[in-house]
């Protein structure tokens, strides 16, 4: 009895530590924090000319447009959020994110989770619009 005690008391501590821990954390900011993670990392398979699993990653617009297995990012919500899960997948999994390449690392990804948390602000306009590679069209933002 005691030690379940002990265990209990052990987790809410933990819990508390977490929770005061994020609140003095500044909110993610997109632009500085996200941004440049998506435009290094995926991006190259997610533009208006590559259009992997029906993703554009180039604008919140096109990341929320519809798709029909389902939204990518669910705001306030990285544990249904695909955009979040894909990251954290064996990478020998078919949907394991990115593709190829390197893995993304876990501080990377903890900070997408805990923006998709916050809300997943994403600015609209040039701010929050990530140039392809090979050009993407204007229209499209
Ligand atoms: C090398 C190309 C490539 C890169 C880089 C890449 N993706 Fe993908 N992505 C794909 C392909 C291909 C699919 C479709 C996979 C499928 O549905 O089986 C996909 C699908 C997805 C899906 C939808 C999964 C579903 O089940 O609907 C999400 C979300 C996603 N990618 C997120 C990301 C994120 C976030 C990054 C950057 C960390 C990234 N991808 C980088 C190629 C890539």
């Amino acid at each position: 009895m005691k030690s379940i005690l002990t265990a209990t008391l052990a987790a809410l501590g933990l819990a508390f530590a977490t929770a005061s821990h994020a609140a003095d954390e500044p909110p993610v900011d997109f632009v500085k924090q996200i941004k440049p993670i998506l435009a290094e990392r995926c991006v190259e398979c997610h533009h208006s000319g590559a259009l992997f699993g029906e993703l554009n990653l180039q604008s919140r617009k096109l990341a929320f447009q519809k798709r029909s297995t389902g939204p990518a990012i669910v705001p306030g919500a990285p544990e249904r959020s695909l955009f979040h899960l894909v990251l954290t997948l064996p990478p020998k999994d078919r949907k394991a994110m990115p593709a190829t390449g390197h893995r993304i690392p876990k501080d990377e990804v903890s900070l997408i989770r805990r923006w998709i948390q916050e809300g997943a602000k994403w600015p609209n306009g040039e701010e929050g619009f990530i140039p392809a590679k090979k050009a993407a069209k204007e229209k499209d933002v």
